[in-house]
């Protein structure tokens, strides 16, 4: 089945490491979670599990950067609390509260996604209009939204970018969260809903949307949250490029070759473009758009896919610059001033020293347009 889909759930997608966790699994587990927190800890961050009859299994690390914050988001989920991952754009808040989801209650698409046209309904339930016509309000004709799932599964529910959506509309899931009841009225004395021991929500805000809808106090005071902020180290900023370009490559039967050397480019580049100084110490005005590793991502699978479709197999240079021109400067033409004088100053000055791949890539500069 995962061969058929563009991007299978994480549940599907890691099935086999999540068996191999749950056989090997020997701590204590908080109600109806399907794995230990120490499992679900290394099921995000990696390591090797024995297995009852002895043999060793591997677990690959999905997220890096920050071991204590995998962890603390694991307790407050077994303390019962919402939790709420914010920062940046791209920086793997959705990633990891879908890792959370499939590790702790074996699904990750029990989810909202918030946008200023979220409406109760679509957290809540919904009717079946056909039915509610023919039977009048009834269980049958409720059609129930992530949130009535969550609670009568005792799962999580997944909600993202809550901040798009409309303040009064987050604020229905107040009374959800301190009395852990839902009330559907048109349901009469059947209508009261308990959540089940296992159920909680686990939101995301992007913090560049900050002020578009802020949380009210009374909402917040119900999450923990947790700030996810960008990977602040090259070496391991690459290798994510890798370890995604790779698995877009393997999804979408791209046979190229992965370049290495390119991926550390990249990695420079959005690195000192997003701390606003060169590894030298040269100031570099950074630019006003985002400089994800989502984004780096993606310009490399761009630039991949060109050498695939259009080119011998091998990434061309040029390429990746109009590939990052695209990225950088999507949003505001200023940037692109400041992506060039990147290219003049850094960029120019690891060509001289280094030579070989930067000097290519300082050539590069005359795509710059
Ligand atoms: N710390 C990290 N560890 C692993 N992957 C990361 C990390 N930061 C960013 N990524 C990459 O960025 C991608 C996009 O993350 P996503 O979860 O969509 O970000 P967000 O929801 O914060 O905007 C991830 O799928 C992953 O490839
Ligand atoms: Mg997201």
């Amino acid at each position: 089945m995962e061969q058929d889909l563009i991007k299978p759930p994480v549940e599907l997608r890691y099935a086999e490491e999540l068996s191999a966790l749950k056989a090997a699994d020997t701590g204590r587990r908080p109600e109806n979670w399907k794995l230990s927190p120490k499992a679900v800890r290394t099921f995000i961050l990696g390591g090797t599990v024995t297995l009852p009859d002895g043999q060793k299994r591997d677990i690959s690390r999905k997220f890096y950067g920050n071991d204590a914050l995998v962890e603390r988001c694991i307790i407050t989920l077994a303390g019962n609390r919402g939790l709420m991952l914010v920062g940046e754009p791209g920086t793997a808040k959705t990633m990891l509260s879908e890792l959370l989801s499939a590790a702790i209650c074996g699904r990750s698409t029990n989810t909202v996604q918030g946008t200023a046209g979220t409406t109760e309904d679509m957290i809540k339930y919904s009717w079946n209009y056909a039915l509610l016509l023919s039977k009048g309000p009834c269980r049958e004709a409720l059609v129930p939204a992530p949130l009535l799932i969550g609670m009568e599964e005792g799962i999580f529910a997944r909600f993202e970018e809550i901040t798009r959506t409309p303040a009064e509309i987050q604020d229905s899931l107040i009374s959800v969260m301190s009395d852990q009841i839902l009330n559907i009225p048109e349901l009469g004395d059947a209508g009261l809903v308990f959540a089940r021991p296992g159920f909680n929500i686990i939101g995301t805000a992007n913090t560049r949307d900050k002020g578009v809808n802020e949380m009210s106090g009374a909402l917040k005071r119900r999450f923990n949250f947790e700030t996810v902020s960008p990977v602040r180290d090259v070496k391991l900023e690459k290798e994510i490029i890798l370890r995604e370009a790779n698995d877009l490559a393997k999804a979408g039967h791209i046979d190229c070759p992965i370049d290495r050397d390119v991926a550390e480019l990249l990695a420079v580049t959005y690195h000192e473009l997003r701390e606003g100084q060169s590894a030298e110490g040269t100031k570099v005005e950074k630019p006003a758009a985002v400089m994800s590793t989502a984004e780096a991502v993606s310009v490399y699978f761009q630039t991949l896919c060109h050498a695939w479709y259009y080119g011998n197999g091998t990434m061309e240079l040029p390429v990746l610059t109009e590939n990052l021109l695209g990225a950088v400067c999507k949003e505001n033409r200023d940037d692109l001033e400041r992506l060039r004088s990147y290219f003049n100053t850094a960029v120019k000055q690891k060509s001289t020293r280094e030579g070989g791949i930067w000097e290519a890539y300082f050539k590069t500069a005359a795509y710059l347009k």
